[in-house]
């Protein structure tokens, strides 16, 4: 997408030195455009775990290229795949609710056919491996082998958040044409716009498609206490692009919905079930409740890479727990310096679940990039037949 007319991605190689990854930091944002360099895996897996880039599918992306970073770092010979393997560790440790993470981790293992004692990469047989680690072991082929497979999942994260958007949109067009051409009001919780991913967003393509073609839409943007991405994230996506949204505090959307001023709630996910269960940001599951009350459909959007086909009931699912600071402390800007203020008394404790999960029950249907699938075991593998050995 677009910042003040020029293009940008979330997560790029720099064009004058490839041995280095740029980013967009976004805990600067919505105030200042800071870009970060990193050079080693040490410095990308600090920038996934202190959320200078966040959301599933960029963390997951942002893990693969860390693993380049691990390439090119990693001593020659014998020693290189134990090098690595650690760096797999450290980056998939970073967060543990987004399967994302090990997703990426586990296509660059696969491409560098690196094997380890961990379950998820299955040692290749040689006659699946590249070429060029046919009977060599040269670093140089490997380093690029690594460099190709990050930059091949970036841009096939972009696909998929574009197809997902196109079958979204499909959503919004029978909305409008119910409302006769009225307004399509949208809501949606944290940020699962294209700061989340690489471009274009998950919950956020169908928005940005419809509003391109001239869809009269607004967004209901939930402010996503404690580190507030929709308030800072979010709202700063849609106002660089012109899309129409208001911001609300998380406790407003029950009552939106109840004066019918919600058509549709579409959020993101971290890790959606082979069964259907979504965990997505604290405060996902209230507004799936909120939604079901009062007879509004709530999607979310599930790229492919999100999908953890291994757990089936989403209690399984590991939820993070950040820092207390996050919830006692709000960050804004303040006589033109960004600071962070304290909104508890100084002694209390906080408690700071970062993910929740909302049954499949409550989920209308998963807006997939292959199209929209029931939430269910069923509607996951009609799209996604090539799983049904992995259940
Ligand atoms: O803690 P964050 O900011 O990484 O959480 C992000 C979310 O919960 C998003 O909704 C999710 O990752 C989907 S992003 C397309």
């Amino acid at each position: 997408m677009k910042i003040d007319g020029r293009p940008f991605r979330t997560i790029w190689v720099n064009p004058n030195d490839p041995r280095i990854i740029q980013i967009i930091d976004q805990r600067f944002l919505p105030h200042k455009l800071v870009i970060e360099d990193l050079r080693t895996v040490d410095e990308m897996a600090r920038a996934i775990k202190e959320m200078h880039l966040r959301g599933a599918p960029l963390v997951g992306v942002a893990a693969a290229f860390g693993i380049y970073l691990a390439a090119i770092h990693a001593p020659e010979g014998d020693t290189f795949d134990s090098y690595v393997m650690e760096a797999a560790g450290k980056l998939i440790s970073t967060r543990p609710t987004a399967v994302n993470l090990k997703w990426g981790v586990e296509k660059q293992l696969t491409a560098l056919g690196v094997s380890s004692d961990l379950s998820f990469p299955r040692k290749r047989e040689s006659r699946d491996l590249d070429p060029r680690l046919r009977g060599g072991d040269s670093k140089g082929a490997k380093i690029q082998i690594a460099l190709e497979t990050a930059k091949r999942l970036a841009d096939e994260d972009v696909e998929m958040c574009k197809s997902i958007g196109r079958h979204g949109l499909k959503l919004l067009a029978e909305i409008q044409k119910k409302k006769n051409g009225r307004r399509v009001n949208i809501l949606t919780h944290c940020n699962a716009g294209w700061l989340a991913c690489i471009d274009w967003g998950t919950a956020t393509s169908a928005i940005y498609q419809a509003f391109d073609q001239g869809m009269d839409v607004r967004v209901w943007v939930d402010e996503t206490r404690p580190r507030n991405q929709g308030a800072g994230l979010t709202a700063w996506e849609f106002g660089k692009h012109g899309v129409p949204h208001t911001v609300i505090v998380d406790n407003a959307a029950g009552h939106i919905m109840q004066k019918g001023e919600v058509d549709i709630v579409i959020v993101g996910t971290d890790r959606t079930t082979a069964a259907g269960d979504v965990a997505n940001k604290i405060g996902t599951y209230t507004k799936a409740l909120a939604a079901r009350d009062n007879g509004i459909p709530f999607y979310a959007a599930v790229p492919s890479s999100s999908i953890d086909w291994n757990i089936q009931n989403g209690k399984d699912i590991p939820i993070e727990e950040r820092d207390q600071d996050e919830v006692r402390y709000v960050q804004g800007l303040s006589d033109g310096t960004v600071k962070k203020v304290l909104v508890v008394p100084e002694h209390s404790k906080a408690a700071n679940y970062a993910f929740d999960v909302t049954p499949r029950r409550l989920v209308t249907g998963l807006i997939t990039e292959r199209g929209i699938a029931q939430a269910s075991e069923e509607g996951l593998l009609n799209l996604f037949p090539e799983n049904r050995e992995t259940i």
